[in-house]
């Protein structure tokens, strides 16, 4: 009996002591994205992770997941809604599908500028965007930055819309996008990030559009040979967190994650500028040929019409107040 007794007493304290571990154990923060471990969305990472770290005093610990290893970034948003990853950072491409109050962010020279497009982010609408994200099932943290995008192929050098005519366009996973490709005579073909690499070495798409931080990020002089720098659209990032996380922390905790994000964005937007300076020498030296003279003018009149997929179905008051902040 005393034997027993002996027994259960001491599994008793152990269950004890192993749950006041518990308690005190660090909660892994699992942060995710799609691109390269040097990367501008990882300098990004790095800061939340040290920030994060820091002022939680190693309450939260940040896992970083790159190049995808969590998938694109559709399925990255579908885990946040369902908790299975606590951060993202990804582009608005995808995100309007979810949040269709983003889209307005996507359409084809909307934003003049960097200053204009960052101005507007961290103003009253970028605000009300992150605030919208919660009826959503999405937390909206800050607005990174990914940087204007330019379109690159295989084929041929781009200098007016009919050089893209008929060129296989890879594009992210976004109407207003997919439409605007369509209206220059090109064919867009919607596709996650993770298989681009693949599909354009295949031939499966002659071009893709993305900024010159995603160009020098993903070696894609290795499989296309023509850079033009349209400026198209600015298309933001988002670092999003999951509510299901985050909706359970106190209000000092989230205001840490608030901190960590605000650092990222600002690590990331720096990157963002020091690439815009500094990649076109280093992609010409990887052997692309870079048009740095293309006249906008043609393209945002072919594009045009694809500002009425968006006005049609959310109207123009977002629209008019963006363009308004020139
Ligand atoms: O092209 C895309 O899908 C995005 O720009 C990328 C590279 C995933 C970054 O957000």
């Amino acid at each position: 009996h005393l034997a027993r007794r002996t027994l259960t007493v001491a599994i008793g304290s152990l269950a004890a002591t192993a749950m006041a571990f518990h308690a005190q154990a660090a909660t892994e923060v699992n942060l995710g994205h799609t691109l390269s471990d040097s990367s501008h969305y990882s300098v990004g990472a790095d800061a939340f992770k040290e920030t994060l770290e820091r002022l939680s005093d190693g309450e939260f610990t940040v896992t970083e997941h790159t190049s995808g290893s969590l998938g694109g970034e559709r399925a990255m948003i579908e885990g946040l809604q369902i908790g299975t990853v606590d951060v993202v950072i990804t582009s608005t491409g995808p995100l309007g599908n979810f949040v269709p109050e983003t889209y307005v962010l996507d359409l084809p020279f909307l934003f003049e500028d960097y200053d204009q497009a960052r101005c507007v982010l961290d103003g009253e609408i970028g605000n009300e965007l992150l605030t919208k994200m919660s009826d959503h099932d999405l937390v909206g943290l800050a607005w990174s930055e990914n940087g204007f995008r330019h379109m690159t192929n295989s084929l041929r050098e781009i200098n007016t819309p009919e050089d893209a005519e008929g060129l296989k366009v890879r594009t992210m996973e976004n109407r207003v996008h997919q439409e605007a490709f369509r209206q220059l005579g090109a064919s867009p073909t919607p596709m996650a990030f993770p298989e681009l690499f693949t599909a354009l070495q295949q031939g499966t798409v002659d071009g893709q559009e993305n900024p010159i931080t995603v160009i020098v990020a993903t070696n894609f002089w290795e499989v296309q040979d023509h850079l033009s720098l349209t400026g198209h659209v600015y298309s933001p990032a988002a670092i999003l967190g999951s509510p299901i996380l985050l909706d359970g922390l106190s209000d000092e905790e989230r205001e840490w994650f608030d901190q960590a994000a605000q650092a990222a964005a600002e690590a990331t937007r720096e990157e963002v500028s020091r690439l815009e300076e500094e990649g076109v020498a280093l992609l010409r030296e990887k052997g692309m040929t870079v048009n740095t003279d293309v006249d906008p003018a043609p393209f945002q009149e072919a594009v045009e019409p694809a500002y009425e997929i968006y006005t049609d179905e959310y109207g123009s008051e977002m629209l008019d107040r963006i363009r308004e902040s020139d």
